[in-house]
């Protein structure tokens, strides 16, 4: 892999993903193996908006690896409330860190960032753009319960606002993939993407407005939240919010190997009597976060900073 960056998902082929999701798969295997590997090394967490899953692996990853971590902490804490802007904020903090972890609000806020630095800044999400190492662990997910090649899969929910279906889907792109996009029209994938998609060559893609009709033929759903947050208006939210749900009845009509994945916080998309059934895989691709982005540091913070070894 030779990035200096990773900041979407469009910059990563299928042998940067297979390298990546190699790696994790040795990490996971052995993780004492690599216990000592980053030891001194230190990972800087800038997180501008709220985060359990993605900064809680980060730094489980970085602490696995014998590295530490620096967090800028809240944004209320920060100097960020004296008005400093992202570009002075991160020439700052690679003077403390050996990589950093940037989220943001803004759409392309990592772009920037990543112009001001020299050492690795890993987007961890930047509005309603892209989210690239949850990606990888969505790969890993679908890679370990139903394949990545020959694969049919379903992206349901808010396909507009929803960073992790743009990231997802670009990737899915470099693969043997039908992508079916479940959503109310005013949540379609910005038509921007689509048109990326079509241009992916071999990427077969379709879009719905209903799930029936594909339930069916899917190897992997994969189920996102409403993103409240970014609807401009509170209104455009409720007439939206609450579709799209799935519980054990929905099910009835789907393939016995159905995974069922979402990259999570979930609000009321999946009933929690999903939890219990064979279909569920959501807990485990969190989890996955953390060998993942094991495998991301490890690449990023070998000497030189672009990930070749
Ligand atoms: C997602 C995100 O922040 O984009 N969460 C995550 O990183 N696992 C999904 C979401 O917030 O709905």
């Amino acid at each position: 892999m030779r990035h200096d960056h990773l900041i979407t998902s469009k910059q990563l082929s299928r042998a940067d993903i297979e390298t990546v999701l190699d790696r994790a798969a040795e990490i996971d295997a052995d993780p004492s193996a690599v216990a000592d590997r980053h030891a001194n090394r230190l990972l800087g967490l800038l997180f501008f908006e709220p985060s359990t899953r993605t900064k809680m692996s980060f730094e489980t990853a970085m602490k696995r690896l014998g590295g530490d971590v620096v967090d800028m902490g809240s944004v209320e804490s920060s100097s960020v409330k004296k008005g400093e802007t992202l570009a002075d904020t991160v020439r700052v903090i690679e003077g403390y860190a050996d990589a950093l972890v940037l989220r943001h609000p803004k759409q392309g806020a990592a772009t920037m960032a990543s112009e001001f630095v020299d050492v690795p800044l890993l987007n961890a999400g930047d509005g309603a753009g892209h989210h690239p190492t949850q990606t990888l662990l969505d790969l890993y997910t679908i890679r370990e319960n139903a394949g990545l090649d020959d694969l049919t899969i379903g992206i349901m929910g808010d396909l507009k606002y929803g960073r992790t279906v743009h990231s997802l889907a670009y990737a899915l792109t470099n693969f043997d993939a039908r992508q079916h996009f479940v959503s109310p029209e005013s949540l379609q994938l910005p038509r921007e993407v689509v048109y990326d998609l079509h241009q992916a060559e071999g990427a077969g893609i379709r879009e719905h407005e209903s799930l029936e009709e594909v339930l069916p033929s899917l190897d992997v759903l994969y189920v996102t939240r409403i993103q409240r947050e970014r609807f401009p208006d509170e209104q455009e939210y409720q007439k939206v919010a609450g579709e799209y749900q799935i519980d054990v009845e929905t099910l009835e009509a789907a393939s016995d190997d159905l995974t069922i994945m979402h990259p999570l916080p979930r609000v009321d998309e999946i009933a929690p009597a999903i939890d219990e059934t064979e279909y569920a895989a959501y807990f485990e691709q969190a989890h996955n976060g953390v060998p993942v982005r094991m495998a991301l540091l490890d690449l990023f913070l070998q000497e030189g900073g672009d990930g070749d070894e």
